[in-house]
C-alpha cells in the first residue's frame, strides 16, 4: 500500500488520524558505526545541530566508538546528513528506507479498535481491558489505581495470583516506561492473559500463582503512550511541562534516586534523556516508587520491560561497579535467556547495564535494587533494529511467547530462593 493510497483509504485515515498525516514519506533510519573519536564527535554534532531522532542509543551523548548508532533522519535533513557522513568515511547502512511504509506494516489489524493480544491497543482500549479482564477472573486478578499521571490518567496495577487469604511474596513488573516502545505494553497484557488462561493446566504457572503474586503495571507512561498514538509515534518521555523551556517531558528512566543525573543523563529539558528537575519530579515515577516502597517487604523482584535491542540487563547502570549479587544475577539472567532462546532461536545478550549498553543513571532498576529488591531486571525486547520501535504486529505473539519463558524462569528462581 502506498502512502498516497493510505491517505485516501477511509478506514486507515479514520483510525490513525493525524499520526499518519505527519509526513514521514521519505524519512529513513540509518545505522552508523563510529570507528574513531572523530566519528563520535560528528554523530554528536549531527544530534545537536540537526533535528535527527536517536533510536539507539537514546541520545547523542551516549554514543561510543565501535557501538552501532541507529538514527531516524527526517526527509528534509537527509541530504545534509548523508553529505556529512560520506565525507567522514563512516560506515553507514540504511535500516529503514521508508519510515512511512514501516509504520503501515507495523499495524496490520488497524481496521479494528477491539482489544486483542496480537495487535497494538491504544490507551482507551487498554483501560477498558483492565476492567474486563479483572472482572472476568475474580479468583485470580484484582486491580487498583496507584495514582494518576500528569495529565490525569489512572495508573493501573493488576495483582495476578491465586487469592489464598495469606500473605504472599510478589514480583513487580511494569511496561510502557518509554512511549514509543509499543511491544512493551503488549507484553504486559499478554502476560496477564497467559497467566490466567494457563493457571490450572501449566504446572509451573500454577505453582507460581499459588505461591506468589505478580503486580503488573501495563502502561507506566500513559500520557506519553497516548501521545505516541495521536501526535508523534516516536515520542519517548513523559508529557510534563518544564519551567523555563518550551520542550516537553522527562525521561522517566533517568528520574529515580540512583546516582541521579550523574552519568548518561541530561540536565537539558530538550534532551531525550532529561533527568527531570529533581528525583521523582515526575508524578508517574513518584506513584511507582511509593507503591514499591509501601510493598517493599513482599516484593522480591522488579522487572521493567523496554524495547528494542534484545537484552536482559541488571544493575548497575549508574556505575561500572558490580553489585554484591553480581554472580547470582548473571547466572539467573543466563538461565532466563537460554529459556527465551529455546523457543524461536532469538538471541539475547545479558549483563550489567553500564558495561552491556552504556552507563545511565537514575533508572528504576538500579533504584529498586538499592532499595533492597535483589532480583532487578530490565528487558529490552525485539528486535535488533530492523524495525526497531516499529515492530510489526505479526511479531507480537512470538515475542511475547519467548519472553514469557524468561519471566517464568526468573519467577521460579525467586520462588525457590526466598
Ligand atoms: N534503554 C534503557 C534506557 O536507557 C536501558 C535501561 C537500563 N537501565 C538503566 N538504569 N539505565 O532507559
Ligand atoms: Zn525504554
Amino acid at each position: 500500500i502506498s502512502y498516497l493510497n493510505s491517505c485516501v483509504n477511509p478506514i486507515l485515515y479514520g483510525f490513525v488520524g493525524h499520526n499518519f498525516r505527519k509526513n514521514l514519506l521519505r524519512d529513513k533510519v540509518l545505522r552508523l558505526t563510529p570507528g574513531s573519536e572523530e566519528h563520535v564527535t560528528i554523530i554528536r554534532e549531527i544530534g545537536e545541530k540537526i533535528k535527527v531522532d536517536f533510536w539507539r542509543p537514546d541520545s547523542p551523548d551516549l554514543v561510543t566508538i565501535g557501538k552501532t548508532v541507529d538514527i531516524h533522519v527526517p526527509a528534509a535533513q537527509l541530504d545534509m546528513v548523508f553529505t556529512i557522513l560520506h565525507q567522514s568515511g563512516m560506515e553507514v547502512k540504511v535500516m529503514l528506507e521508508n519510515l512511512q511504509e514501516a509504520m503501515e506494516a507495523q499495524m496490520d489489524q488497524r481496521a479494528t479498535k477491539a482489544h486483542g493480544y496480537t495487535k497494538y491497543n491504544d490507551w482507551a482500549t487498554i483501560n477498558d481491558w483492565v476492567s474486563s479482564i479483572t472482572a472476568a477472573n475474580a479468583d485470580l486478578i484484582s486491580s487498583q489505581v496507584i495514582g494518576n499521571t500528569y495529565e490525569g490518567r489512572p495508573m493501573h496495577v493488576l495483582t495476578v495470583g491465586k487469592k489464598t487469604g495469606s500473605a504472599k511474596q510478589a514480583i513487580f513488573m511494569d511496561c510502557g516506561f518509554h512511549a514509543r516502545e509499543w511491544i512493551s505494553p503488549a507484553f504486559c497484557q499478554w502476560f496477564v492473559n497467559e497467566a490466567v488462561t494457563t493457571y490450572g493446566t501449566d504446572s509451573e504457572m500454577t505453582t507460581l500463582l499459588d505461591n506468589m503474586d505478580f503486580f503488573v503495571l501495563p502502561v507506566f507512561n500513559v500520557d506519553g503512550y497516548e501521545h505516541s498514538w495521536t501526535n508523534d509515534r516516536m515520542w519517548r518521555k513523559t508529557r510534563s511541562k518544564n519551567s523555563g523551556s518550551n520542550c516537553i517531558g522527562t525521561d522517566p528512566n533517568r528520574n529515580f534516586d540512583a546516582g541521579w543525573c550523574t552519568i548518561g543523563a541530561s540536565s537539558n529539558p530538550c534532551s531525550e534523556t532529561y533527568c527531570g528537575s529533581s528525583i521523582e519530579s515526575e508524578i508517574e515515577s513518584k506513584n511507582l516508587a511509593n507503591f514499591i516502597r509501601t510493598n517493599k517487604a513482599i516484593i522480591k523482584a522488579y522487572l521493567t520491560v523496554h524495547s528494542y535491542s534484545q537484552l536482559l540487563l541488571f544493575p548497575y547502570s549508574y556505575t561500572y561497579d558490580h553489585t554484591p549479587d553480581h554472580s547470582e544475577l548473571l547466572s539467573v539472567s543466563r538461565g532466563a535467556v537460554s529459556a527465551l532462546t529455546s523457543l524461536h532461536g532469538t538471541r539475547y545478550t545479558s549483563g550489567p547495564g553500564a558495561a552491556t549498553i552504556y552507563p545511565a543513571a537514575g533508572g528504576s532498576d538500579d533504584w529498586a535494587y538499592d532499595l533492597g529488591i535483589k532480583y532487578s531486571y530490565t528487558f529490552e525486547l525485539r528486535d535488533e533494529g530492523f524495525y526497531g520501535f516499529l515492530l510489526p504486529e505479526s511479531q507480537i505473539q512470538p515475542t511475547c511467547e519467548e519472553t514469557m519463558l524468561a519471566v517464568k524462569y526468573i519467577a521460579t528462581h525467586v520462588l525457590n530462593n526466598p
